[in-house]
């Protein structure tokens, strides 16, 4: 679904960032970036809107190069959830939430409906919450209208950096089970960055273990934990249940 060929990125002045990533990202797969700060798992991410360019090698979605994507079409088709999300103050929560299917140019009744149902799936009452401005939720709140904002219009792909690092440990919690939820009923193919052992076997079918640019092991949790490829892999797991 998503494969990235021999992609490297070398910066002219800070030298390598990314070096050499083949890998293939499943179609409706849940593929955690996880590695240490500076790893280079931000870069990996933004590549695939194109908010960074590789200097070599190719990414494809579907078979398509990347750099053949409308760029308009490419940002509409990859929801984006960062850690602080950016919700336009002096716009309510419904009209944030449809922004991104007006731009699609989709039916503003049914992306109503849809909003309605997908606030309460994620347990905020719409009566209460559509007419509600950004500065009037809390933090935890904020990354649930984010979430679904990012998922109204039924993206190709979902990309997700680090997400809750801002919460407290329980709606962190509460939204790692939703995003579960989420993508079990909706199959969206995500792309999520944490620098949280414990977030990404929860939440993985696979991880991707990064350090200097590199992918140091991909694989399952499992056998990420069983069969680690060396002794970082080993620290890195042992490093659960902390930050
Ligand atoms: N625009 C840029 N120009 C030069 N170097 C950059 C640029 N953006 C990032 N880097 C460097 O690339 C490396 C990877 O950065 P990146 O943001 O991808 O790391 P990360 O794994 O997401 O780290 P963190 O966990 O701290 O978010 C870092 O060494 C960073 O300093
Ligand atoms: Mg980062």
């Amino acid at each position: 679904m998503i494969e990235y060929q021999n992609v490297s990125l070398t910066c002219k002045v800070n030298g390598p960032i990314l070096k050499n990533l083949t890998f293939d990202i499943q179609e409706g797969e849940f593929f955690v970036l996880i590695g240490p700060s500076g790893s280079g798992k931000t870069t990996t991410l933004k590549l695939i809107n194109r908010l960074i360019e590789q200097t070599d090698g190719d990414i494809r979605i579907q078979g398509k190069r990347l750099k053949d994507f409308d760029l308009r079409e490419l940002r509409l088709e990859t929801g984006y959830v960062l850690q602080q999300i950016a919700l336009f103050p002096n716009m309510t929560v419904a009209e944030n939430i449809a922004l991104i299917p007006e731009m699609k140019g989709l039916n503003k009744e049914e992306t109503l409906k849809k909003s309605r149902q997908l606030l309460t799936k994620v347990g905020l009452d719409p009566d209460s919450y559509l007419d509600r401005l950004p500065k009037d939720l809390s933090g935890g709140e904020k990354q649930r209208i984010g979430i679904l904002r990012a998922i109204i219009a039924n993206p190709k792909v979902l990309l997700m950096d680090e997400p809750f690092s801002a919460l407290d440990p329980i709606s962190k919690g509460q939204l790692q089970d939703l995003i579960k939820d989420l993508h079990e009923e909706f199959k969206m193919t995500t792309v999520f960055v944490t620098h949280d052992m414990d977030e990404a076997v929860k939440l993985a079918d696979r991880i991707c273990l990064m350090r200097a640019g590199e992918v140091v092991q991909l694989g399952t949790p499992d056998e990420l934990r069983n069969q680690p490829a060396n002794d970082f892999v080993v620290e890195f797991m042992k490093n659960r249940g902390g930050a």
